[in-house]
């Protein structure tokens, strides 16, 4: 029995030695120290000693599974030890690194023009109106004097849901929703999505105006003129030259193009305002009568100006863009400039 005590003590303490890992180390434990393992198993041989060797006997088993414990516990401490430090080296830090700062995003240069233009009018007494982007041919066209098979509908390259819905192909409806709804005075203006079939470098199908709405007792041509020059003043810099040429539009009766001395030469020529010295930015004109008609308005008590401008083209000529699909493809590297 001492002999075989003796044997297993060597396996366990060899076989502690051999095991790496504490699954390895907690299996050696189970196979000596477990209930139903190799000590235990000799254990129950000590019933058949002589008694007075019994408790020599059983004396040895304590001291052999003590030292198996111990051996077992050194190891295994050992053994955690190391798996503890390769767990931290792999999770190391290093604190002295400079922070990951998140990517700050910025407005998109169409919502800061608009914003900005929408500041500038609010400062005039203007506020906001909206509409639908699905818009009825009655708003769109009708009511803005462009009867069916009006030549000026041609102009507008509309895109058509059916019969009589389409894709508003300019903020002027919002114009009629507007008047609709409130009687004058009226001070607004709708900025907005609009779209067209059209599709070039300084044409998207998707693009953005805002409409301007002044309609009150007594208000002139001489009005839109003042309004305009403060707000290209305001938007493009101080003493920047206006110019108004007439025009046509079926809802405006007299109708004028509205210019800017180029922001980019000054008025001198360049490759931008095609030599000519100005920049058409807006149409414009004084409502029509007929207009009035369509919104019940009486045209003998009162009168206004209404004027529309293309977001994009602003925003190409205050940041000098000449590519208007840069505006849409949001290539981050582009955004990051404004
Ligand atoms: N709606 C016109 C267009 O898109 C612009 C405009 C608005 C002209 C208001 C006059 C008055 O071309």
């Amino acid at each position: 029995m001492r002999e075989q005590l003796e044997r297993l003590r060597q396996d366990a303490l060899g076989a502690i030695n051999g095991a790496s890992g504490e699954d390895a180390l907690q299996e050696v434990r189970i196979r000596f120290l477990g209930r139903k393992g190799e000590l235990t198993a000799l254990m129950k041989g000590l019933g058949a000693l002589a008694a007075e060797e019994r408790p020599v006997v059983g004396q040895l088993v304590n001291t052999i599974r003590d030292e198996i414990e111990t051996a077992l516990e050194a190891v295994l401490a050992a053994a955690r030890e190391k798996a503890k430090d390769e767990r931290l080296r792999s999770e190391r830090i290093d604190v002295t690194l400079p922070g990951r700062r998140p990517l700050a995003g910025s407005k998109h240069p169409i919502t800061q023009v608009i914003e900005e233009v929408s500041d500038i009018f609010a400062g005039l007494g203007f506020s906001v109106a909206e509409g639908p982007e699905i818009e009825h041919d009655w708003y769109n066209f009708e009511a803005l004097n462009f009867p069916p098979e009006h030549p000026a509908r041609d102009m507008q390259d509309t895109f058509f849901v059916d019969n009589s819905l389409l894709l508003r192909t300019h903020t002027s409806p919002v114009q009629i929703r507007t008047m609709l709804k409130k009687k004058p005075p009226l001070r607004i203006i709708a900025p907005g999505t609009v779209y067209r079939c059209d599709s070039d470098a300084t044409h998207s199908p998707m693009f953005h105006q805002i409409e301007g709405l002044m309609v009150d007792k007594g208000v002139t041509f001489g009005d839109l003129k003042g309004i305009l020059t403060i707000f290209t003043n305001q938007l493009f810099g101080q003493k920047t030259g206006v110019r108004l040429r007439p025009s046509f539009f079926p809802f405006t009766e007299p109708s004028a193009e509205v210019d800017i001395a180029c922001v980019i030469c000054g008025g001198k020529g360049c490759r931008v305002c095609k030599n000519s010295g100005w920049l058409e930015i807006l149409g414009a004109g004084m409502v029509d009568p007929e207009v009035y008609r369509h919104v019940n308005y009486d045209a003998e008590d009162i009168s206004g100006f209404a004027f529309g401008m293309g977001i994009e083209r602003i925003a190409m000529l205050k940041y000098g863009i000449s590519d208007m699909r840069l505006l849409f493809e949001n290539d981050v590297r582009f955004l990051k400039q404004f």
